[in-house]
């Protein structure tokens, strides 16, 4: 055997043997590399005859590429199994129980303001938000409240103290305010919901300082009654997951729209117990109607051009009625066991398609 027959047999056993990718390139530094015994043996041809250049010259550059190709099928070789041993570590067991659910509970004023943002976002509603202390202009005269209307005492401002010009800035009584700036920053057409904080100086069985709307406001040109009618009834449906619940539009006031109307749903109280659906009784849930044009013309909107559709409703009370939670207070006393009865799990967000809630 001659040297480089010994050279190729250990070459390739060491290549056989190489247990991984690095053992492997440091056989390849050590053969092919600049100082590699393969290379070196090709530097001494330089100091052969001419004959015996040719014919080791060809027997090395066939061992050349012999190692070289070993070496390459090694290293697929090798590769694979790699990949395959980090599959096998990385498979999941689907058969495995799921982890205990997380702690936290979802407040359920939090789960029915997703509820609806989800049912409102489907139908094309963008979402808008305002600033829970407001002024008179927001809050009351744009919205086409006289002076001394007596809705405005109606509404038992929370006002803050006078300022030096004698205006008082004030807790925002309704989401309605949120219209107003709405208009103010936006082109028709406008289709959003503002769900958010309202305050009343009122405190008993059912009703508290705090609590929430969501108001919807629609402006177009040809926005009608019956898109108003229509959009309501959809999401009422949607909303109590009951597709025959009866559904009532009955004439109300409101300052800011003209004509208005209060939505009840029907529910029967038989047996003392509230239940939603057909029955003998109705529950009012909203108000709504048409944009007042006073409303459009104090927004700067021209309201020979574009009209449209406004609602508020309680959201506390929407909840209460889905959720059979019986006493208002209860939402704001923060005490856990409730949460834990009443709260949801935070990873089941509200969709469409996979359920408002389970
Ligand atoms: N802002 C009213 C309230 O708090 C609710 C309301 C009624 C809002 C009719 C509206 C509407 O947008 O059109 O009592």
């Amino acid at each position: 055997m001659t040297d480089l027959d010994t050279l190729v047999s250990k070459a390739r056993a060491d290549i056989a043997a190489a247990a991984d990718l690095t053992a492997l390139d440091t056989l390849r530094v050590g053969l092919l590399g600049k100082k590699g015994d393969i290379s070196l043996l090709m530097k001494t041809l330089g100091e052969m005859g001419p004959e015996e250049r040719k014919s080791f010259g060809q027997r090395i550059n066939v061992v050349r590429d012999e190692v070289s190709a070993a070496l390459d099928a090694r290293k697929i070789v090798l590769e694979e199994s790699a990949l395959e041993a980090r599959l096998a570590a990385e498979t999941i067991d689907v058969t495995l129980p799921i982890r205990p659910e997380a702690e936290g509970r979802i407040h359920p004023i939090s789960q029915t303001i997703d509820e609806i943002v989800a049912i409102f976002g489907n139908m094309g509603f963008a979402v808008a938000e305002g600033p829970d202390i407001e002024d008179d202009f927001h809050n009351f005269t744009a919205l086409n409240f006289p002076p001394d209307h007596p809705a405005r005492q109606m509404h038992d401002t929370f006002f803050l103290p006078e300022k030096a010009d004698g205006s008082r800035m004030l807790l925002r009584t309704h989401t309605s305010p949120v219209q107003v700036r709405t208009m103010l920053s936006q082109k028709p057409p406008i289709r959003v919901i503002i769900p958010g904080r309202t305050y009343r100086c009122d405190s008993d069985m059912t009703h508290t300082p705090m609590f929430h709307q969501v108001e919807g406001l629609v402006i177009d040109e040809k926005t009608n009654m019956s898109h108003l009618k229509g959009c309501l009834i959809e999401f009422v449906r949607t909303f109590f997951e009951i597709d025959d619940v009866p559904v009532r539009f009955r004439p109300s006031f409101f300052p800011f729209t003209e004509p208005s109307a209060e939505v009840d749903i029907g529910c029967s109280r038989a047996g003392g117990e509230l239940k939603i659906g057909a029955g003998a009784d109705w529950l009012e849930i909203l108000g709504c109607g048409m944009v007042h044009p006073n409303v459009l013309k104090n927004c700067g909107i021209d309201p020979d051009k574009y009209q449209g559709f406004a609602f508020g409703m309680g959201i506390e009370r929407i909840a209460m009625l889905k959720y059979g939670i019986p006493d208002l207070r209860t939402f704001f006393e923060s005490d856990l066991r409730w949460l834990k009865h009443y709260g949801f799990v935070p990873l089941d967000v509200p969709t469409l398609a996979g359920g408002l809630a389970r």
